[in-house]
């Protein structure tokens, strides 16, 4: 198996400072673990392989032949950016049971974490074999990275990507395979119920689009932050074979709470809209996949608030907070602070000669028009 060099400059921000941790002799750091990442170039996939490398585990990333010549240029950017930073490119899908053997066999592979995508969440069944027929994987954690599965039930077609979610616990269990599930909640940002991945989007400037009465809380946590406890959780003996739900409490908010906040930053009040249990429901029954599985979910989080009906007292479930109780989440208020520096860079792509007066406007009345026009 090949390292690949792909093409020039990445485009997507560095998350983490560019020496991993090993280097800067970080003492919290004990012992690392040869890792293989399946999913590095997807959305939740980076943030996991950014904190891989940064934790100073050797990592591996698995990469579907194809990438290079596609014309995906942001893809091969964050392939070289990781690369760069020492983790091995290999080259396989997880649909090649032969090729996972030898792959996890010939790099010693210890841990395996798989952020494929919904689409191909029943593929890594074959993926499972692999790893049972090699039998020194010590810990797998399977594609999860949302709700607990086995308590939220959204509705269709959120519910057939939950059902896939549950076969591949119950195979991961079958084959008595250690696991790690991680249920991380929201991504922090605004929730548009139309979107598959918002953190790159700004929340609204025009009017706030809220579902049912907005009272129901959900837990808002960055992607950074998921990927740096998905990693801390890895070679951490107490989440052998557990959920591990990440509740900080500084990060549960409403929607309500969310558009005060943000309207704070903004410095000026926006309309609502309500967005109702029957118009989320039509939007998951259109069947416009991905759009209708985030309307599903949605509805399951804000109107049924599936995220916070359940109390953690099964054995199966530990909280990443209490578990590592002196690292820090980032905050909503600290993330819709990004949100506004982003503000203030389109801005200045827009316009360069933009004066600190205008960027100042712009934050106070940050509408699209303005941002062009400043
Ligand atoms: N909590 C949340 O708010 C939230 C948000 C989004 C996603 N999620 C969850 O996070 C997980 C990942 O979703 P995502 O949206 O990040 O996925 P994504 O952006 O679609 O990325 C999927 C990744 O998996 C790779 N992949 C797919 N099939 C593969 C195969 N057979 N072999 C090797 N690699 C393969 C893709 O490679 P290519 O580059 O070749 O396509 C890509 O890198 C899912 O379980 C999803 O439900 C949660």
């Amino acid at each position: 198996m090949e390292a690949t060099l792909l093409s020039s400059q990445h485009l997507r921000p560095r998350l983490f400072p560019a020496k991993p941790a090993k280097f800067r002799g970080n003492p919290t750091i004990l012992d690392t673990c040869r890792t293989m990442i399946i999913g590095s170039t997807g959305f939740m996939g980076h943030f996991i392989a950014e904190a891989c490398i940064y934790a100073g585990h050797p990592t591996y990333l698995l990469i579907r032949p194809g990438i290079i010549s596609a014309t995906s240029s942001s893809k091969n950017n964050t392939i070289k950016s990781l690369h760069e930073r020492g983790a091995q490119i290999i080259h396989g899908s997880i649909t090649d049971q032969d090729l996972m053997e030898k792959v996890l066999k010939e790099h010693k592979i210890e841990v395996v974490i798989s952020a494929v995508g919904g689409e191909s969440v029943l593929e890594q069944l074959i993926l499972i074999k692999a790893i049972k027929a090699v039998g020194t994987v010590k810990r797998f954690l399977p594609s999860e990275f949302g709700h607990d599965i086995n308590r939220a039930n959204p509705v269709e077609p959120g519910l057939t990507l939950y059902n896939a979610k549950r076969k591949v616990r119950e195979s991961i269990e079958e084959a008595g395979i250690p696991y790690t599930y991680i249920c991380c909640n929201s991504i922090a940002a605004w929730p548009y119920h139309d979107n598959t991945h918002p953190a790159d989007v700004l929340p609204p400037l025009d009017r706030f689009k809220i579902y049912g009465d907005g009272t129901i809380k959900a837990y808002f946590v960055t992607g950074n932050d998921i990927g740096k406890f998905t990693i801390k959780s890895i070679n951490d003996a107490r989440t052998v074979n557990k959920s591990v739900h990440f509740r900080p409490p500084c990060n549960l908010l409403s929607l309500n709470d969310l558009a005060s906040l943000w309207e704070k930053k903004l410095g000026r009040k926006l309309p609502r809209e309500t967005i109702t249990e029957d118009d989320l429901l039509s939007a998951a029954n259109e069947m416009c996949i991905p759009k209708s599985i985030v309307a599903s979910l949605t509805h399951d989080i804000f109107i049924k608030g599936c995220q916070i009906n359940y109390s953690m007292d099964n054995d199966i479930d530990v909280e990443v907070s209490s578990l590592y109780p002196d690292t820090p989440f980032r905050t909503i208020d600290e993330c819709f602070d990004d949100f506004v520096l982003k503000i203030v860079d389109v801005a200045k792509v827009v316009d360069k000669a933009v004066s600190k007066d205008g960027i100042n406007k712009i934050i106070a009345n940050p509408n699209p028009g303005a941002i062009v026009t400043a």
